[in-house]
């Protein structure tokens, strides 16, 4: 299986710290925000990787990870031109992929759980992750029946009918990108997540998973806070790189 870190936008809701440098690389207490994700990755025996980044700071990701070896991996670099969702990462990524399946992590994305049996253990499908919140309409929300059935996914929805979000860690089969390549942009005018989500559940494949611990999409200075105090206290431990 191969990885992708998306780390790209311009993370607007972070200006001014954003203006130096790229939202993913700001400090989370003693590292840059990206090695949090990376540590995900690297645990689940994942090494090649595909990092996915916006134009502005290039620069600083290509000086910080260079090319993988001194992590034990490879990483690869792509560019995404403009912020245009999430789903288009596995467009720019086809010919990285090259027909083997993948683990996607978004590079704001820091998660206390270690999902290594849940990577390793992937053979067919989608398998994303739920976790309960109190402000679902910030996410992709999930909703399920009594027996754990998944009934809908929405993004952010106004209403959600939920507190179920789904948070940035996906894993798909090699249809990924074909199915990435069919999504129409939203209002909003993004290749949404939710989308190939939604491809996947239609067609009966798509396992969604609850999991332990805390998760922070570090994307508001609240946010960006909290997981300064959760990595300190929390992360430390189970970090690798
Ligand atoms: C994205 C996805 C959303 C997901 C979230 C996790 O939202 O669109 O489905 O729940 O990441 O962090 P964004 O952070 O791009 O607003």
């Amino acid at each position: 299986m191969k990885g992708i870190i998306l780390s790209g936008g311009s993370g607007t809701r972070l200006n001014p710290l954003t203006k130096m440098t790229s939202k993913q690389l700001l400090p989370i207490y003693n590292r840059p925000m990206i090695y949090y994700p990376l540590n995900t990755l690297l645990k689940a025996g994942i090494k090649d990787i595909l990092i996915i980044i916006a134009p502005e700071h290039a620069g600083n990701y290509l000086n910080l990870l260079g090319s993988g070896r001194e992590f034990g991996a490879r990483f690869t670099y792509e560019i995404q031109d403009e912020p245009r969702g999430l789903a288009e990462a596995f467009i720019i990524a086809e010919s990285f992929l090259d027909n083997e399946d993948v683990a996607m992590i978004l590079g704001d994305n820091i998660f206390e759980n270690d999902f290594s049996e849940d990577i390793k253990s992937f053979e067919k499908g989608g398998r994303i992750f739920a976790k309960k919140v109190s402000d679902p309409e910030r996410f992709g929300v999930v909703e399920f029946d009594e027996n754990k059935k998944v009934i809908s996914i929405e993004e952010k929805p106004e209403n959600p009918k939920s507190n179920h979000a789904i948070p940035g860690l996906y894993v798909f089969d090699n249809r990924v990108s074909k199915i990435a390549k069919q999504v129409e942009p939203s209002e909003r005018g993004e290749l949404e997540i939710t989308e190939i989500h939604n491809a996947y559940l239609k067609m009966g494949e798509l396992d969604v998973r609850t999991f332990d611990g805390d998760w922070v999409d570090a994307g508001t200075f609240d946010s960006l806070l909290k997981a300064q105090i959760i990595a300190k206290e929390k992360l430390q431990g189970g970090l690798i790189v």
